[in-house]
């Protein structure tokens, strides 16, 4: 982990203030003290609460303590213990008002232990689920000292070239909205004064999972109807939940980038959204204006960043080199620096640090052990949280689940790979106290079998690709590159296949594959994988497989030649154990996908809730003037909300309650889901709805209500949702939310392609 030991010196030499320079009195009235502390305030000290700056990064460490104590700094990220932390602080409140300054850091996942990443999240499709995740991730966060997450990540994701999709919680609406609300509360606790309260700056405000084609930071241009409809509910859910923070995305919205984009920043997020928390630029921005060319020099971009209301600079010194200029000669409104120091004032005064600056960092006798991710009851957590995150995909002759016995051949270069299991944005996360399948697979047999190993290949052998993972695992003891022959490592895996009874191969991306600035124009498993498994099929052994990636990928042949196939995105501390569970059959996998798998990128994008056309393709039928490609069939090959379970389920249709339903009216749709297999299990209740005809073209369906149902084997239950006008509200070309009278069908499934339907008539 990035432990900043290098700043305990600063510890010695700082006094222990024990209460900052305000009255306590004046504490109760949060408005009347932040104003009282900005009238005491010199240009510089506010300008000072704007700036966010990167440990280590931005400014040498022996400057720090200087300018925390010169006041010139709001709030840090990446130093990572209440060690590293207190000395910080204590600088930050020799500053003449005494004003502490809060930690930020990337807590995307988890801290020390981590969960799966954000597509694993949303596959389990159950909110409680993923609670656990942002609770735990609080209370481990915020005993390291930390304030605040960069975190909810709800950009809805329809490429999945772009690397980071796996971070996001894929492709819906609906089903990000829910997971945003439910994060917040998560992270955010009860009150943000608690002590294990962490504050979420939801991101990457707004629509940075469009970028056009995929790639890292490109354009994004989009009307204003998808907009509304379907990229912003995300961001709208969090602030509404109450986030603390936005962070402001890198990219262009229809020709202006986020951070200087005031219909963005103002009339969107404050106005009509009512957000009143502080906004965040992302790392560097406001200097990467000049490069968007709305700025000629760092002056102008500072000055449009601040004016279209972008509270804080995340390292980037523009803010500290021009606003004072800025603010003498009249060109930036001495107004618009008081309504940011408010901001950030009113975040520090919520996560109670006024009160008590102190009060995530403790003090340095009650530090507790540093245990890394070995606290029992969270690994647990994590455990039980991976289970939920996995989705089987194929399961042809009941191959999986595995018998505890014979002999097992596990190959693969995700098989044994510790700091894979992590994904991208593992926070503090510790490589070598992670479960891999390995390990797990070990442990769970025992005994009773043999597991062999082999490596057989490298995650990839594309330079450019194998340069990155170098990279971003510097400190990782693992071996990213094993130096053998490619022959050498597939002769040795097939050699254990061939005296194995089955083979599990644990295959897909290395954690980097799928992170920031790892975009891709393919979605094939890497070509060093692709040729152990062709090795591994053609021994006739049955072949199950276990993939690890950040994205949908693009699996065509290991849909035609494996038996069984088991999505396991990146799960994790305890993720080794959760797969390992699932295949032994001691969990019986619920997940559903989050996002469509297409058959290949030249099909991209394959969402489902896409608008209706003129010429649809009709399946059956001939192809010519419809909508269709020579190659492959329209539609993914795995479509959104599709996961197996080793039981079956059967769904009856769905009954309405009316077939006119009046506005102000309910409307109750009812289905019966029955365990029609030998095994207890879960599934997900799919609710979809589409408005037959509107002034507007509408989706073939989209997503308005889910419902994750457990059931002994033979058990049958009824399902309700409730459905009322506002469920079937659209922006109209005018931009108005409404619902207009008209027919409506009600599709329910146990995924999105295969769904029963009833209509009914809005009123
Ligand atoms: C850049 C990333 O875009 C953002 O998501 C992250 O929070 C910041 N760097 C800080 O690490």
């Amino acid at each position: 982990m990035k432990k900043l030991c290098v700043l305990g010196w600063l510890a010695l030499s700082m006094a222990w203030p024990v209460m900052t320079a305000a009255a306590p009195a004046a504490l109760d009235d949060r408005t009347a003290f932040i104003d009282g502390l900005l009238q005491r305030m010199t240009l510089q000290e506010k300008i000072g609460q704007l700036r966010l700056i990167s440990i280590g990064e931005d400014m040498p460490v022996p400057r720090l303590a200087g300018e925390l104590a010169a006041g010139n700094i709001g709030g840090t990220f990446n130093s990572v213990t209440r060690h590293d932390n207190r000395p910080l602080q204590e600088a930050a409140l020799r500053s003449r008002l005494q004003i502490p300054i809060f930690f930020a850091y990337d807590v995307i996942h988890g801290h020390r232990t981590i969960f799966p990443i954000g597509l694993g999240l949303a596959s389990s499709w159950d909110m409680e689920t993923v609670a656990t995740a942002g609770r735990v991730s609080a209370i481990e966060a915020s005993a390291d000292g930390l304030d605040m997450t960069f975190a909810p990540m709800v950009d809805i994701t329809r490429d999945p070239r772009w690397g980071r999709t796996s971070e996001g919680f894929g492709e819906d609406p609906f089903l990000v909205s829910e997971i945003a609300r439910t994060m917040i509360r998560a992270y955010q606790g009860q009150s943000l004064r608690e002590p294990d309260s962490l504050m979420a700056s939801v991101k990457h405000f707004a629509l940075y999972g469009a970028v056009e084609g995929g790639r890292d930071y490109n354009v994004v241009d989009m009307s204003p109807q998808r907009m509304h409809q379907d990229y912003l509910p995300p961001y709208r859910a969090a602030v509404e939940a109450g986030a603390g923070g936005v962070m402001v995305a890198l990219n262009t919205v229809n020709g202006v980038p986020a951070s200087a984009n005031r219909w963005l920043l103002q009339d969107l997020l404050r106005e009509d959204w009512g957000f009143s928390g502080v906004t965040i630029s992302d790392h560097g921005a406001i200097t990467e204006l000049l490069r968007h060319g709305v700025a000629v020099d760092g002056r102008e971009a500072a000055k449009l960043a601040i004016t279209a209301g972008l509270d804080m600079s995340m390292a980037d010194s523009l803010y500290a080199e021009h606003l004072p200029e800025l603010v003498e000669s009249g060109e930036v409104p001495l107004e618009s620096i008081d309504q940011s120091v408010r901001q950030v004032l009113g975040a520090k005064y919520d996560l109670g640090l006024f009160h008590d600056p102190f009060l995530r960092i403790g003090t340095a006798s009650g530090d507790p052990a540093d245990v890394n991710a070995e606290n029992r009851l969270h690994r647990d957590a994590a455990r039980e949280v991976a289970r939920q995150s996995l989705v089987l995909l194929e399961n042809r002759n009941h191959t999986l689940p595995l018998r505890k016995a014979g002999t097992i051949a596990l190959v693969g270069p995700l098989a044994d790979s510790h700091i894979d299991m992590l994904g991208s944005w593992s926070a503090a996360g510790v490589a070598a106290q992670t479960v891999t399948l390995r390990q797990a697979m070990q442990e769970a047999l025992g005994d009773h079998g043999r597991l062999l190993y082999a490596r057989g290949a490298n995650v990839t052998d594309d330079p450019a690709m194998v340069e990155y993972l170098n990279f971003l695992n510097w400190d990782n003891p693992e071996v990213v590159q094993d130096p053998r022959l490619a022959e050498e490592m597939i002769a040795e895996a097939v050699a254990a296949a061939e005296q194995a009874d089955i083979i599990v191969a644990a295959v897909g991306e290395s954690r980097g594959m799928s992170h920031e600035s790892s975009s891709r124009t393919s979605l094939q498993i890497p070509a060093s994988q692709q040729a152990l498994l062709r090795a591994l099929k053609a021994t006739g052994k049955p072949l199950v497989l276990v993939l690890m990636n950040g994205r949908p990928l693009a699996l065509g042949w290991v849909q035609a030649n494996a038996d069984a196939v088991l999505e396991t995105w990146f799960s994790g501390t305890e993720g080794g154990h959760a797969i390992a569970d699932v295949l032994f059959g001691d969990h019986n996998p619920s997940g559903k996908l989050p996002i469509s798998f297409p058959r290949s990128v030249g099909q991209i994008p394959t969402y489902y809730n896409h608008l209706r056309l003129g010429r649809p393709f009709v399946e059956g039928k001939p192809g010519n003037y419809t909508s269709q490609y020579f190659e492959e069939p329209n539609g993914p090959l795995y479509p959104f909300g599709y996961g197996l379970s080793y039981t079956t389920f059967s769904l009856s249709p769905p009954r309405l309650s009316t077939e006119v339903l009046s506005r102000g009216d309910v409307l109750e749709v009812e289905v019966t889901l029955k365990n029609t297999g030998k095994r207890d299990g879960a599934t997900v209740v799919q609710l979809y709805l589409h408005d037959v005809a509107a002034s507007q073209v509408r989706p073939v369906k989209e997503l308005k209500g889910f419902r994750k149902v457990w059931l002994k084997a033979g058990e049958e239950r009824r399902v309700r949702f409730n459905i009322d006008e506002e469920q079937l509200k659209f922006f109209d070309a005018q931009l108005r939310h409404l619902a207009e009278a008209g027919r409506f069908e009600v599709q329910v499934g146990l995924d999105s392609r295969q769904v029963q339907a009833q209509r009914f008539e809005l009123r």
